[in-house]
């Protein structure tokens, strides 16, 4: 049986899954907008879903928001502001809540972000990827660097002192200058965050049918280590595998994500992670925009269910808390995933003598080994 001392912080993710264009190494639910969006029936759509959750967290506060796709920034801010009015009339938000708006630079200018802020969020991500026109156009990306600076500069002038640009690096033909060149641009712009992901060709994309040029590993170490150095000495402290921050703008919203704390998740393809009393359960909506807006709110909505076992929690727990660069306090273990430590007493003694990570009664953190082998570690956990 599961023991559970109190329940963890409650997270809301929000899917809003239409862009411009499907950008070619992109896996998300994402889906080229063909007319217009139906803005009005989708946001009544997302609001049935969360009427239809509310019973699983009863009178439990929300602390953080994430409204990602897809394009939120598609969205227009009177939509936004419905949206998020509709959520605070329907569950307690925290009055200093963190509620973040994915942005496309090739979406918004600055009334837009003006009009979004005015709605209530209070934390921008910028889809920046790149701010070489030539890396851009090869990412199939519907904005040139203009368009990327521009976003950056409008999210402050707009009011946004909390924002976060997202890089990519390891991209067709790139060398290491210029991800350094990258870096420096984005750090010019004073982002509280900055998330720098690696490339990764993901199947089911026009990027795996017809795989780019892209760096070899030698490049890509050099880029990944060289990129951590710039941004430390810029004040950035690398607190999980692809995320950045100043200290204390850390993103609240992910990282309960990974300190495997509850967020319930409405819109296509959502997924949601509950804890009650005894057990932990899964949760995912259906994916397809079209056939979500018809049954939205109603059991056909639910893609699937299930409650999670034993095994699945210390794997899930494990893949989430070891991607952070602390790890986690060694007693939060038993508070989220209900069992106590000890369970994994084998594969932590097995990680600690193949030096990936170092545990005691305070705290399991990866070494910069644990944390270049990640997936070695986790596998222990499986
Ligand atoms: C869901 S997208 C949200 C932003 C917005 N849709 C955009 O692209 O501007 C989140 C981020 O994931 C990253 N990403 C998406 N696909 C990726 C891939 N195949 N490899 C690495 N990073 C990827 C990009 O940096 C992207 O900005
Ligand atoms: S804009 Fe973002 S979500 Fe949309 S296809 Fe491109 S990477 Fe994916």
């Amino acid at each position: 049986m599961l023991i559970f001392t109190a329940l963890p912080p409650l997270s809301l993710y929000v899917h809003l899954p239409w862009c411009v264009r499907k950008c070619p190494y992109c896996d998300f639910n994402s889906h080229e907008a063909r007319g217009e969006i139906p803005e009005q029936e989708y946001i009544e759509a997302l609001l049935r879903d969360l009427e239809q959750d509310l019973p699983r967290v009863w009178g439990r506060p929300v602390q953080s928001v994430f409204l990602g796709g897809g394009t939120p920034s598609l969205f227009a801010p009177a939509s936004i502001d419905r949206l998020l009015s509709g959520i605070r009339a329907r569950l307690p938000l925290n009055q200093d809540a963190e509620i973040t708006l994915e942005a496309n630079p090739g979406t918004v200018d600055m009334d837009r972000f003006r009009g979004f802020r005015a709605a209530g969020v209070n934390r921008l991500s910028i889809g920046i990827q790149s701010f070489d026109d030539d890396k851009l156009r090869a990412l199939g990306r519907i904005h040139g660097s203009v368009e990327a600076r521009r976003a950056a500069e409008a999210a402050r002038a707009a009011g946004f002192d909390n924002f976060n640009l997202d890089l990519m690096f390891g991209l067709p033909q790139q060398t290491v200058e210029q991800a350094l060149s990258d870096i420096r641009t984005a750090i010019g712009f004073a982002p509280t965050h900055l998330s720098v992901y690696q490339l990764t060709v993901e199947p089911n994309t026009l990027f795996h049918a017809r795989p780019p040029a892209l760096p070899d590993d030698d490049a890509t170490w050099e880029m990944q280590t060289r990129v951590q150095a710039e941004l430390a000495a810029a004040g950035y402290r690398q607190y999980e595998v692809s995320a950045y921050a100043r200290p204390g703008d850390e993103c609240r919203h992910n990282l309960n994500y990974w300190l495997f704390g509850d967020y319930l998740g409405i819109g296509a393809g959502a997924h949601a992670k509950i804890t009650d009393r005894n057990s932990i359960t899964r949760l995912w909506k259906i994916k397809q925009p079209k056939e979500y807006l018809r049954h939205a709110g109603t059991p056909a909505g639910i893609g699937g269910e299930q409650k999670l076992s034993r095994d699945d929690i210390v794997t899930e727990f494990m893949m989430n808390a070891l991607r952070l660069v602390n790890g986690f306090p060694s007693p939060l273990f038993q508070e989220r995933a209900g069992l106590p430590l000890a369970v994994c007493e084998k594969p932590l003694s097995l990680a600690e003598n193949r030096g990936l990570i170092e545990w005691n009664a305070q705290m399991v953190r990866p070494t910069p080994q644990g944390r270049q082998f990640l997936n070695n570690l986790v596998e222990l956990f499986a």
